[in-house]
């Protein structure tokens, strides 16, 4: 039931976080198992469709949290209250797309107060573009890990600040390059092997080139 991937993400869980926002919460296991792994006391479980949120409240009631995990059947936060905003530590986004945790951070911080929340980000595409919007509302990328779980999944913990990086580390992740990673090194090193079997046209070799210089 609790994978490595979600492990993983209520491990990045801040210290000293007593309120989570569980967007997109589908099966509420990443609520679920924060509450039991002690990074937070109290959790809002959001999902825009009916039916996760059926099975998210199914798993709490099953595992005792119903006093501790309020579900919310909600676009993102929107559907919090201001004065449940105000008690939320870290939003936790994870195993959507990026354009959609892009959206759902944007139209939380249109409504609320969002600028002191952590954020723990595990976006399931478009990391670049996602990287790149980060910056530009004013967050800050405070480190970023590579997990892997029969897939390769990135887990990003992000709170105010300026911040700005080169094209090359807003492609690949400033952390994961500076901190030689072993999963990306080891997933870097996958990505280079199948392009040499791409054949030697002059993008292929740029692109091996490019990923060479990520070891
Ligand atoms: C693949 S699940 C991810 C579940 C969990 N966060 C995880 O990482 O295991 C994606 C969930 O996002 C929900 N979802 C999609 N768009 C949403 C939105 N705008 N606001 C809230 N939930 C959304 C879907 O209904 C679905 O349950």
């Amino acid at each position: 039931m609790i994978s490595a991937r979600i492990r993983a993400i209520v491990e990045r869980i801040p210290e000293g976080t007593k309120v989570i926002a569980d967007a997109a919460c589908d099966h509420a296991y990443i609520s679920i198992d924060a509450l039991r792994c002690l990074r937070a006391e109290f959790s809002y479980a959001c999902d825009i469709n009916a039916a996760p949120l059926a099975r998210a409240r199914e798993n709490i009631e099953f595992f005792g949290y119903a006093k501790r995990i309020a579900t919310r059947l909600s676009d993102g936060l929107l559907g919090l209250l201001p004065k449940e905003i105000e008690r939320i530590d870290t939003v936790v986004l994870a195993g959507i797309g990026g354009w959609l945790t892009i959206g759902i951070i944007l139209d939380a911080f249109d409504m609320f107060d969002m600028k002191d929340k952590q954020f723990v980000i595990s976006a399931q595409s478009d990391l670049p573009e996602l990287r790149r919007f980060l910056h530009k509302i004013g967050l800050k990328i405070d480190d970023e890990i590579m997990i892997f779980d029969e897939k390769y999944y990135n887990i990003m913990n992000v709170s105010k600040g300026i911040q700005e990086f080169t094209d090359l580390e807003y492609e690949f992740g400033k952390n994961l390059i500076d901190k030689k990673d072993r999963v990306f090194i080891e997933c870097i090193e996958k990505k280079i092997k199948k392009f040499e079997n791409f054949g030697d046209s002059p993008k292929v070799i740029e692109r091996i080139e490019k990923l060479k210089c990520l070891l």
